[in-house]
């Protein structure tokens, strides 16, 4: 197996050494693999900021009037990511008073935070009003109310955009889909009640309509619903702009998919800003309206290239003529992906590079109690052995996000590399962290308790 058969020829900063080892930005990965016994996490920075920098100029060439970026923070949120957007000017869309939490603990601009959410509580509703943020992206009229409510009890003036869920045929899998009729997110275009939500945010003194919304979903590499949503949300706001409601900026969520493996299509962050932009400014004019501000709320399109993880196979199992079971340190709840909807991913085993032995079909599966904990259905693999270390690639979005302590196994850390250097973004999680919130009640703590004492 050469090198460049290898799906990894396809991302930035792998290479392989003398010792035949995958290496990232010029860091052995064989070595790196040994901090833990965990799995780890690892960031490539410059991809990161490479990607955000792609955004901001495809933006600035393609889209004649003003522009935002808004990463969308469940993808992968930490401090030093806060800190790095920041850097980068960028800003944050954020889910829920957690993720603002952490935005907080850096004293991320307030005015660069949007907050979403299909059930936002009363506390988060008010801790978004108080911050004065950039705007509340409201999912339903029931919101708007407690909204209003709130900033009325305030004497405040919140700054709001309706989520629209323009109704359209979203090809990717079903539980990432949402501007499909069954979505559970924002308001259906084509529903009445909608026109009469916008129309109530317009007219309050206690609300600043900002404007519009759509997310048609993630993991998106065919562009055919973007146009029809472009079309049918731009031609709503024709009809708004008719009646006198102003609409100042259009926010077209996220969604730009990424390669997972050598049969995924890509679609680059310069090919995708292109398309939607030219649709939008041709859209704008047919209807003979002016450019609003632009926002964009990437995530995965940011950080999963910029990510891979690092696991150790165990002990192999199976019969040698069939797909073998290669175990590793890990599992779905470190990678929740393949478990929650197939995803499929490519991986290498990083110290048999170059490898002329024979090979092996393995199944990879973790360490969790399981079935479905299974991380990679099939994959031909150098023939491996205990401790091997396998490099699974394109890990950086919605994984240690969606990371938990099922089984009780403890959240791995996060390495960030740079320039042949690395340090940790986040700390692997202590065994201490599995009991800190626990409470033994008294009545508990004696020995041969009889029920009826
Ligand atoms: C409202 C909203 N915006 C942005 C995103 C980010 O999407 P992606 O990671 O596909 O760019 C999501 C995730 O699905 C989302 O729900």
């Amino acid at each position: 197996m050469k090198s460049h058969d290898h799906f990894f020829g396809r991302l930035e900063g792998f290479a392989v050494n003398e010792k035949n080892h995958l290496t990232l930005n010029s860091l052995d990965l064989v070595q790196l693999a040994q901090l833990s016994d965990r799995p780890l996490y690892v960031l490539n920075e410059l991809v990161i900021r490479k990607n955000i920098r792609a955004y901001r100029q495809a933006l600035s060439t393609y889209y004649p009037a003003e522009s935002h970026i808004f990463y969308a923070s469940k993808v992968f949120l930490n401090l030093g990511m806060c800190y790095l957007l920041n850097q980068e000017h960028t800003g944050l869309d954020v889910c829920s008073e957690g993720e603002l939490f952490i935005a907080n603990q850096t004293d991320f601009p307030h005015e660069k935070i949007i907050f979403h959410g299909n059930n936002k509580s009363q506390s988060e509703l008010e801790k978004a009003i108080d911050a004065n943020i950039f705007a509340i992206m409201v999912d339903n009229a029931c919101e708007l109310e407690d909204i209003l409510k709130i900033s009325e009890s305030k004497n405040a003036i919140t700054n709001v955009m309706i989520r629209i869920n323009p109704v359209v045929e979203v090809d990717t899998h079903a539980y990432i889909a949402t501007g499909v009729r069954e979505s559970k997110f924002g308001v259906p275009i084509d529903d009445p009640s909608t026109w009469s939500l916008i129309e109530l945010a317009f007219k309050s003194p206690f609300i600043h309509f900002k404007g519009i919304h759509f997310h048609l979903g993630s993991q998106i590499t065919e562009l055919t619903a973007y146009s029809q949503a472009i079309k049918k949300i731009i031609s709503y706001i024709k009809r708004l702009h008719d009646k006198c409601i102003h609409v100042e900026a259009l926010n077209i969520g996220g969604g730009l998919g990424a390669p997972y493996t050598i049969a995924d299509q890509s679609l680059s962050i310069d090919g995708f800003i292109k398309e939607l932009c030219q649709g939008i400014c041709e859209e704008y004019q047919l209807n003979n309206l002016e450019l609003p501000k632009l926002m964009i709320e990437p995530g995965r399109s940011i950080i999963a290239s910029a990510g891979c993880t690092l696991y150790k196979i165990g002990h192999i199992k199976g019969d040698r003529s069939e797909i073998l079971y290669a175990p590793v340190n890990g599992g779905m709840s470190d990678n929740l992906r393949p478990s929650l909807y197939q995803a499929e991913y490519s991986a290498a085993i990083a110290n048999k590079m170059n490898w002329d032995g024979p090979t092996q079909k393995y199944k990879i599966v973790g360490k969790c109690c399981e079935t479905g904990d299974v991380l990679i259905q099939k994959i031909t693999l150098p023939q491996c052995s205990p401790g091997d270390v396998l490099v699974m690639f394109v890990t950086g979005a919605y994984q240690h996000a969606l990371a938990s302590n099922y089984n009780k196994h403890t959240l791995p850390g996060v390495l960030l590399v740079r320039d042949g250097a690395y340090e940790w973004l986040t700390k692997e999680q202590p065994y201490s962290d599995l009991i800190q919130h626990d409470l033994v009640p008294l009545h508990l703590r004696g020995r041969d308790k009889n029920l009826n004492d």
